[in-house]
């Protein structure tokens, strides 16, 4: 009998064809089911592939009987129950490589654009028919300090064009050597001692529990005032109401943002304060990334089905 995988979030259509050139394959496409329409539907399947709108839940998990396999074509697997799925056997894997640099640029446009508020900018002139050159004095980056927290694929590609802009480069990350640092330019500290110093932070760390709101009331209050925080990892590692706060006391100038502690946001305050810039959880968001973590994926969840082997998450 062929294996049976469930595509539950959209994929690109080469990982899908690649997936399908598997003889011993049969795959369906079956994108924005809900919670219980995926469990009624995943008994039937033995690899299930998703990128982060599905939850993969204990729930989900103990109902795939036959589950062998869950690829996430993508980075992050905290829309998976890893515990759980390592209780039943099954595999998690992701593709860890495929959207780097798509991220990484990302970070850097986001940073540029709460630097000189181009989203406000654009929506004065474009929206509101204004010619106001006096509200959106903005800074420079050339000679100024950025703190990067999480020295991983990311943060290194985020590290190597900041500098690339004439930005200093403090890092933070505990399971990076000086001397991998040293490589990229970048000076690696404690993050207690990047707060006085960086104009700008970015984050580039995985979201679990020593993560979740790395970044609260404490930690801006020992930032730098004036300070611009870019957020392209997960919405989780910061407290958004802290970060509000924050904001509205002008200890934080501007808050970029592709990504939130509930996502979609359901009127999120953040979302309406001026000095926030935010886009909708675009990181990935290539033609070339999504092909690369499409192929990248389906290539794994392929092998574990054949039972050859491959890198877990
Ligand atoms: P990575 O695993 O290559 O790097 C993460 C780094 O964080 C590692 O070097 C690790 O040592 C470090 N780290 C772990 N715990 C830390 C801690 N407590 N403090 C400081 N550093 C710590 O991962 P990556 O591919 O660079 O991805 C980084 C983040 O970006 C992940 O959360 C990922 O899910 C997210 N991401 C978001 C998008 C998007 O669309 N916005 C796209 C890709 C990745
Ligand atoms: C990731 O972790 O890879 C990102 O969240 C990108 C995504 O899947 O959209």
């Amino acid at each position: 009998m062929r294996a049976r995988v469930l595509v539950a979030d959209t994929l690109d259509a080469a990982g899908v064809e690649r997936l399908r050139a598997e003889p011993e394959l049969e795959v369906e496409v079956r994108t924005g089911l809900g919670r219980e329409a995926l469990v009624e539907a995943i008994p039937a399947y033995d690899g299930l592939v998703v990128r982060s709108s599905t939850q993969v839940t204990a729930e989900v998990l103990e109902a795939g009987k036959r589950l062998r396999v869950v690829g996430r074509a993508g980075v992050g697997v905290d829309n998976i129950d890893v515990e759980a799925a390592t209780r039943r056997g099954v595999l998690v894997v992701n593709a860890p490589e495929g959207n780097t640099l798509a991220a990484a640029e990302h970070t850097l446009a986001m940073l540029l654009a709460a630097a000189r508020w181009i989203p406000q900018a654009h929506a004065s002139l474009v929206r509101d028919h204004q010619w106001d050159r006096k509200r959106f004095m903005g800074v420079q980056l050339q000679g100024k300090v950025l703190g990067v927290v999480g020295l991983g694929r990311i943060g290194s590609e985020v590290a190597r064009r900041a500098r690339a802009l004439g930005m200093r480069v403090l890092a933070y990350d505990p399971f990076i050597g000086p001397e991998r640092a040293g490589e990229l330019g970048v000076e690696l500290r404690e993050l207690e001692a990047i707060y006085p110093e960086a104009d700008a932070f970015t984050l580039h760390t995985p979201l679990t529990e020593q993560t979740r709101h790395l970044l609260g009331a404490e930690a801006f209050a020992r930032m730098k005032r004036g300070v611009i925080l870019v957020n392209c990892a997960r919405g989780g590692l910061v407290d958004e109401a802290a970060l509000l706060a924050a904001l509205e006391s002008g200890q934080v100038r501007a808050a970029a943002l592709d990504v939130f502690e509930e996502e979609p946001p359901r009127s999120s305050p953040l979302l309406e304060h001026p000095h926030v810039v935010a886009t909708p959880h675009l990181g990935a968001s290539t033609h070339e990334a999504q092909l690369h973590v499409a192929l990248e994926i389906a290539e794994q969840v392929a092998r574990a089905l054949k039972g050859e082997p491959v890198a877990h998450a």
